[in-house]
C-alpha cells in the first residue's frame, strides 16, 4: 500500500507557516509543523488553521503541530527554519551565536528520529548553519542542502525582469555562492529566454540590480522589521518538490563541496540536480575569471563564518 509522503517543518514561525501552506497546497505529504516545547500550542494552532483551509482549497494532506520530536519519525523531508530571524540593522552572520545552539539542538534530535530525511536548511547565517548540521548529523552529503540560491536568483530575476520590462517567466539566472552580501549572481549565464541580459539591459543598470540582488534580504528586514518568509518558503519547496517527485531540476542550492569548483569541506550555493536520489550532481559551470574571483571572496566570507562555528 503506498503511504503518504511526511514533511517535517522545524520551526513554526513565518516561514514554517508559509512551508506548511504550500506543501499542504501542493500535496507534497502529509506535514509536522514542529516548534519548541514553550510554542507548541501555537504549532497546533497554526496547524489546525491550515488543516480547515483544506476544507475550502480542498486538499487531503494532514497537518499537524507538535513539540515532540518523536511526532517527527520517519519524516521523508527535514525543512529547518529553527532560530532567529535578523532584524533591521543586523547581518545574516550576527545571528550565528544565537543560532548555533539551537541548529545543534535540531541536528541531535534529527538523527535520532529522523536520520533517513533529505534535509533542506534555511537558518541563518545559511552556509555555516548547514555545515554546522551536517558534522553534527553525520548524514550523507547527498541527503542535504541549504536554501540561498533559489531565493536569491528569485529576487535576481524579478528586478531583471522589471528593468527589462519582459515576462518573470521568461528570465532565466543563478545567483550561487554564500547567502551574504557577497553573493555571486552570474550575469554571463543571465538570459531572458535564451537572449543575454546584457544585451538588452545597460551595464550600469545590471550593476545595480546586482547591488539590490546581494542586499534584498536586508531591504525586506528593514522594510518589515523582520526577514521574509513567503519566497524563502516557496524557494525551499521547490527544492523539496524535486526531491519527492524525482524531478531532477537545477537548481542554485548550498551543497558540500568536496573539490568542485576548487572547494573542499565548504557548503556554498553552486548548481545542483536534485532528484529523488537528493543531491544527485553538482554542476560545474564555466565561469568568467570576473565570477570566479567574486565566488573566491564570497567562500573567503562563508569561511571565515565557518572558522567561528567551529571555534564554538
Ligand atoms: N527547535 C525548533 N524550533 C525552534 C527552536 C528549536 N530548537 N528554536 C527556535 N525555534 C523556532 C522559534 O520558536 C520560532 O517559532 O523557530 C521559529 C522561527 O520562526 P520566526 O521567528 O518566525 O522566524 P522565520 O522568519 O521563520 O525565520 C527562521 O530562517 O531565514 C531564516 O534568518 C531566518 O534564521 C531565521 C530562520
Amino acid at each position: 500500500m503506498p503511504t503518504r509522503k511526511k514533511i517535517g517543518l522545524i520551526g513554526a514561525g513565518n516561514i514554517g507557516g508559509e512551508l506548511a501552506r504550500l506543501c499542504a497546497n501542493k500535496e507534497l505529504g502529509d506535514v509536522v509543523l514542529f516548534d519548541i516545547p514553550a510554542k507548541e500550542s501555537f504549532a497546533k494552532g497554526k496547524a489546525l488553521d491550515l488543516e480547515q483551509n483544506s476544507s475550502v482549497l480542498g486538499y487531503d494532506s494532514a497537518i499537524s503541530g507538535s513539540g515532540k520530536w518523536e511526532d517527527l519519525k520517519g519524516a521523508d523531508v527535514l525543512i529547518v527554519t529553527a532560530g532567529i530571524p535578523r532584524k533591521p540593522g543586523q547581518s545574516r552572520d550576527d545571528l550565528v551565536a544565537v543560532n548555533l545552539p539551537i541548529i545543534r539542538d535540531v541536528a541531535n534530535n534529527a538523527k535520532k528520529y529522523c536520520p533517513d530525511a533529505f534535509v533542506i536548511v534555511i537558518s541563518n547565517p545559511l552556509d555555516a548553519m548547514v555545515y554546522e548540521y551536517m558534522r553534527v548529523t553525520g548524514c550523507d552529503k547527498s541527503k542535504i542542502v541549504g536554501m540561498a540560491g533559489v531565493l536569491d536568483s528569485a529576487r535576481f530575476q524579478l528586478f531583471l525582469a522589471r528593468e527589462a520590462n519582459v515576462s518573470i517567466k521568461d528570465v532565466r539566472a543563478m545567483v550561487l555562492g554564500g547567502h551574504g552580501d557577497d553573493m555571486v549572481p552570474v550575469l554571463s549565464m543571465t538570459t531572458i529566454n535564451g537572449v543575454p541580459a546584457t544585451t538588452l539591459i545597460a551595464k550600469d543598470k545590471l550593476s545595480s540590480i546586482v547591488e539590490r540582488t546581494r542586499k534584498g534580504g536586508g531591504e525586506i528586514v528593514n522594510l518589515m522589521g523582520t526577514s521574509a518568509y513567503y519566497a524563502p518558503a516557496s524557494s525551499a519547496v521547490a527544492m523539496a518538490e524535486a526531491y519527492l517527485l524525482d524531478q531532477k531540476r537545477l537548481l542554485p542550492c548550498a551543497a558540500y563541496l568536496d573539490g568542485e569548483f576548487g572547494y573542499k569541506d565548504l557548503f556554498m550555493g553552486v548548481p545542483v540536480v536534485i532528484g529523488g536520489k537528493g543531491v544527485e550532481k553538482i554542476i560545474e559551470i564555466p565561469l568568467t575569471d570576473e565570477e570566479k574571483g567574486m565566488l573566491t571572496k564570497s567562500a573567503q566570507s562563508v569561511q571565515s563564518v565557518v572558522d567561528v562555528v567551529k571555534k564554538s
